[in-house]
């Protein structure tokens, strides 16, 4: 048995079918047959589809309530998978399309997290993460929101959404509204576009982990700098692979990142979606990339060391990994 940690899934984007269904039928609301595939799980082809899939499931996520349950059901997942400690990104501009406040979506969040960590042993902290395509004002309200309503369990800011979609400087002002309210910072880059939206994301936004990054192996000088600066990469292979980032594992660039001395790390993205879980990923890393359970063990460890939770958080998951 490997402990796992994992620190870039979407909130919104953990829940499954069934919960999406079982939420809509709580609202008394009817989503389209078009959203589901007859497997039951969510139907999109390309990226931006895929956006499209993920506001339209999210938009049952309505109460503080309902955002407890999703929270605490994913964790629980990832429990039965012996994680042991994940950050999930919290979307307040999905929670506020649902017709939420900032505080009652967190309120759900914390009461997931508690919860969980209660049931299940399972650390969890918080990302509150702008959409980069709506565009540099909403991502200050976000920033302005988060920093104005602390809490203990809210560790970091960031940004998905569509990397091609305005620039990183556009969006300077709002991360450092939460760098300097000491809110730890990642972004999406690398993903859906090449190696210059890494670079450009670095000389821009006070960041510490870059969400994929996995085509900054493009560019040799990029890869120097990510050690250089000791950027972490929040890998997602199953989710790189369904979205054809990569045509298949073999052509994944983990191994090469990893081998130059990059810190990678393992992660689920939007689990339900790509039909995968933080399980899934560790077996695609010991399947594709032929990693020992040692291997694997150091990689929960360079999430928990990279992790945006504190010291002394940090601290007591590391001695829990010794002491497997
Ligand atoms: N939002 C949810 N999943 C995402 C991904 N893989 N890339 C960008 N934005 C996202
Ligand atoms: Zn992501």
């Amino acid at each position: 048995m490997v402990l796992k940690a994992e620190i870039h899934s979407h909130l919104e984007g953990t829940a499954s079918p069934a919960l999406v269904r079982k939420l809509a039928d709580r609202h008394g609301m009817t989503l389209p047959d078009s959203l589901f595939t007859n497997k039951d799980s969510f139907r999109w082809t390309t990226f931006l589809e895929f956006l499209k899939a993920y506001d339209m499931a999210s938009a049952v996520i309505r109460t503080p309530e309902d955002y407890r349950d999703v929270t605490y059901d994913y964790l629980k997942r990832c429990a039965e998978e012996d994680a042991i400690y994940v950050e999930v990104m919290s979307s307040p501009d999905h929670a506020a399309m649902a017709g939420m406040a900032y505080q009652d979506h967190l309120d759900g969040i914390v009461q997931g997290i508690t919860d969980a960590t209660n049931d299940f042993g399972i650390e969890g902290r918080i990302i509150v993460t702008c959409v980069r395509h709506l565009g540099p004002d909403q991502a200050e309200k976000v920033a302005l929101q988060t920093v104005a309503a602390p809490h203990p369990l809210v560790v970091g800011f960031g940004m998905g959404g569509d990397e091609n979609a305005h620039h990183p400087s556009d969006f300077a002002w709002a991360f450092n509204i939460a760098h300097e309210a000491g809110l730890l910072c990642n972004v999406h880059a690398g993903e859906m576009a090449g190696p210059e939206s890494v670079i450009a994301a670095l000389d821009h936004l006070p960041v510490k982990r870059i969400g994929h990054g996995v085509r900054s192996i493009e560019d040799p000088d990029l890869v120097k700098r990510l050690i250089e600066e000791d950027i972490t990469l929040e890998v997602c292979p199953g989710s790189n692979i369904a979205l054809g980032v990569f045509p298949d594992f073999n052509n994944h660039s983990f191994l090469k990142l990893r081998k130059a001395g990059v810190k990678v790390t393992l992660n689920s993205d939007d689990a339900p979606y790509f039909e995968t879980s933080i399980g899934r990923e560790y077996l695609i890393a010991r399947e594709h990339f032929g990693l020992s359970d040692d291997e694997l063990l150091n990689l929960t460890r360079t999430s928990i060391e990279n992790s945006f939770a504190d010291q002394k958080t940090k601290l007591k998951l590391l001695a829990r990994l010794q002491s497997t």
